[in-house]
């Protein structure tokens, strides 16, 4: 399962890639105008966190499938490496994803909550669609569900397009969506670091040093 961080907070993301097995990361307007940073600029300095071989996904704003497809020109054209264009699955966005899939490049469908929406964008060329897992659930709907039908969809129909979960509020959430077989999951660096916390992980490091330590006074030295 890949895991990429859904945020454009360049400490976040530093101390992230630093510690966590990060794929790459995504992005999304609300997520850019919270860094008040010229945009590029901000995007050039994730890849040089990140490295341009890892996936850094980008939205378009348009809601006109002319728009959207000169967006995702502008943002291929100024950035190089693996760039994913994020696109919500309006009716010009499944029209712009179909365009670029022609043109070679590689989109994200986006602000998914529904299984048909995502088999409507797989099947018009997204490399990766964005079921937004906590949104579903905020209205009393099983967003994890939603993912295990869009699972159960691709393989029936032996569709290429990745499952990208997104909008996580905590590991519960994450653990199911990877039972469900999910290829990739986004979360901000408070999930992630909540992937391993335990506390009887802590209470037994605690515990291994004392002992030691009560021993022989220092860590293990080689010389
Ligand atoms: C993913 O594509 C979205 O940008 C994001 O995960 C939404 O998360 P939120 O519901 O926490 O805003």
């Amino acid at each position: 399962m890949l895991l990429l961080l859904d945020t454009a907070n360049l400490e976040d993301i530093q101390k992230a890639v630093e510690v966590y097995p990060i794929d790459g990361v995504t992005t999304n307007p609300s997520i850019i105008v919270k860094e008040k940073k010229d945009f590029l600029p901000l995007l050039k300095e994730i890849q040089g966190i990140i490295g341009k071989d890892k996936m850094l996904h980008v939205q378009a704003l348009g809601t006109r499938a002319e728009d959207i497809v000169e967006e995702a020109h502008f943002i291929k054209n100024q950035l190089e490496g693996n760039i994913y264009v994020k696109i919500p699955v309006i009716p010009q966005g499944i029209k712009a994803i179909k365009i670029l899939a022609k043109e070679g490049i590689q989109t994200t469908a986006t602000a998914i909550f529904t299984a048909q929406q995502a088999l409507m964008a797989a099947k018009s060329g997204a490399k990766f669609v964005a079921p937004y897992v906590n949104r579903v659930e905020n209205i009393s709907s099983d967003g994890v569900q939603v993912v295990g039908e869009m699972m159960k969809l691709f393989t029936l129909y032996g569709l290429e397009t990745k499952i990208l979960a997104a909008s996580f509020k905590n590991v519960h959430q994450v653990h199911r969506c990877a039972l469900e077989g999910c290829h990739a999951i986004t979360a901000n660096i408070e999930i992630v670091e909540k992937l391993i916390y335990h506390p009887l992980t802590d209470m037994a490091v605690e515990q291994f040093t004392g002992d030691w330590q009560g021993q022989y006074g220092k860590g293990i030295r080689v010389n």
